[in-house]
Order: structure tokens, then C-alpha cells, then sequence
């Protein structure tokens, strides 16, 4: 009964992403993740800043990477699903299920998900940008899961959308990065940028691919 619950309550998350991606181009969806969930990934994160596991993050892919602190100030992680630790498999078969989800209402032919783990410490940006490299397009949306407990308007660190209006003009869109929420919007069309925030800026990030990841590089 408890299960059918739960099951229920995944589904209606699903369904809100996927009437709101296709309605308006992008997603927020609250309690995405359960505060036990947060802290679970929590600690798996604490736990590869424990082993410095976390790197500077670069700018574009392959032959075009360049790491330029003013434009983007954060460090990540990857997440290579075989050797995922518990939290974060559960994690990453929720996005599956996500996926699975908008690939039987959306049309959008996703195929396979890349996710890092992303801290951005006070005082850190990143700058206006879009997801897609110019070289390799295959990221198709992006996601961004928020992990940062009892985080209040006054620790700034809000993900800024600019959505593209009809008369050409751009519509601003605040988010706070609170704990459980998810992010979600197309990786080809919406500029967007981080803002700087008071506190250490939790996240788990990624997107969704229209070709397998082995492939996207070549
Ligand atoms: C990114 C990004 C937004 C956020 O990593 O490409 O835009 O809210 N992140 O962390
Ligand atoms: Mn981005």
C-alpha cells in the first residue's frame, strides 16, 4: 500500500515535468527528492570531497575545454553509474524512470544521461550560457537536482532563466536552489546563469542525450 503510494506520487512528479517541459519549455518541480534522499546524496557528496575527487569545471568539450574562474566558478564530480554508491543509485533510477516518462509523451527520442555532483562555494557564478557545445549537440535537457537544506532567499545563489519571448523580447525566471527541487529545461533553448550565493551551493546536474554518452564524442 505504502509502495502504491509512493509510486503514485513519482508518477505525478513525472507528469508535471513532462506537461510543463512541453507547455513552457522548462520544469520546477518541489519535493522531487524526499529530505531523506537529500541527505543521503549529502553525505555520498561530503564523502568525495573527503577523498578530493572534485575538480575544477571547464568550459565546452574535448578540444575547445578551458577553465576560466570568472565565468564559472564551480567544481564537479562525475558520476559514473557502475560505481555508483547506494543514494546515488537510487538517484539515477529515478532519472531513468524520468526519462522513460518523457520519452513516452515528449517524442524527444532520449537515450541515455550523464550527471555530475556540483558544489559552487560562496561567492562563485556561473555566467550566462547555454548547455548544448557547439561541437557536440546532444544534449537535449537538463536537469538540475538542488540538495542545499534550510537555504533562504538571503543566500542568493538562484538559477536565472532567460526564456525567450515571442516578440523577441526575454522573460527573467528566479529559482532558489533549495533543497528536493528540481530544475528542468531544454538544453538547446534557454540561456540561463547561476548567481553568486553566501553559502556552499549543493547540486547533482546533468542531461538527458539523444545518443548513447560513449558516443557523444566521437
Ligand atoms: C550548469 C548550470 C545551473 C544550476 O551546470 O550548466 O547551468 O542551477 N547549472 O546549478
Ligand atoms: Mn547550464
Amino acid at each position: 500500500m505504502i509502495e502504491e503510494l509512493e509510486d503514485e506520487r513519482l508518477l505525478q512528479k513525472y507528469e508535471q515535468i513532462a506537461d510543463r517541459l512541453s507547455e513552457k519549455g522548462y520544469a520546477i518541480v518541489d519535493n522531487f527528492l524526499e529530505p531523506h534522499e537529500v541527505k543521503n546524496l549529502l553525505e555520498v557528496l561530503t564523502h568525495h570531497q573527503e577523498q578530493g575527487t572534485f575538480k575544477k569545471a571547464g568550459i565546452g568539450s574535448a578540444d575547445q575545454f578551458t577553465v576560466d574562474k570568472q565565468v564559472r566558478g564551480d567544481y564537479i564530480r562525475w558520476i559514473e553509474p557502475s560505481q555508483a554508491l547506494p543514494p546515488t543509485q537510487v538517484f539515477l533510477d529515478r532519472m531513468n524512470e524520468v526519462m522513460r516518462y518523457i520519452n513516452r509523451t515528449c517524442f524527444l527520442g532520449l537515450k541515455d544521461y550523464e550527471f555530475h555532483f556540483t558544489v559552487y562555494p560562496p561567492g562563485t557564478v556561473y555566467q550566462r550560457h547555454i548547455d548544448q557545445f557547439q561541437a557536440n549537440d546532444h544534449r537535449r535537457l537538463s536537469f538540475i537536482c538542488y540538495l542545499n537544506e534550510d537555504w533562504l532567499p538571503e543566500h542568493g545563489g538562484n538559477l536565472r532563466l532567460y526564456l525567450p519571448k515571442q516578440d523577441g523580447s526575454e522573460e527573467e525566471v528566479d529559482i532558489l536552489p533549495i533543497a528536493g527541487r528540481l530544475a528542468c529545461f531544454r538544453a538547446d533553448l534557454i540561456p540561463h546563469e547561476v548567481l553568486a550565493a553566501t553559502r556552499h551551493r549543493y547540486s547533482l546536474t546533468g542531461w538527458m542525450l539523444d545518443q548513447l554518452k560513449e558516443l557523444t564524442f566521437l
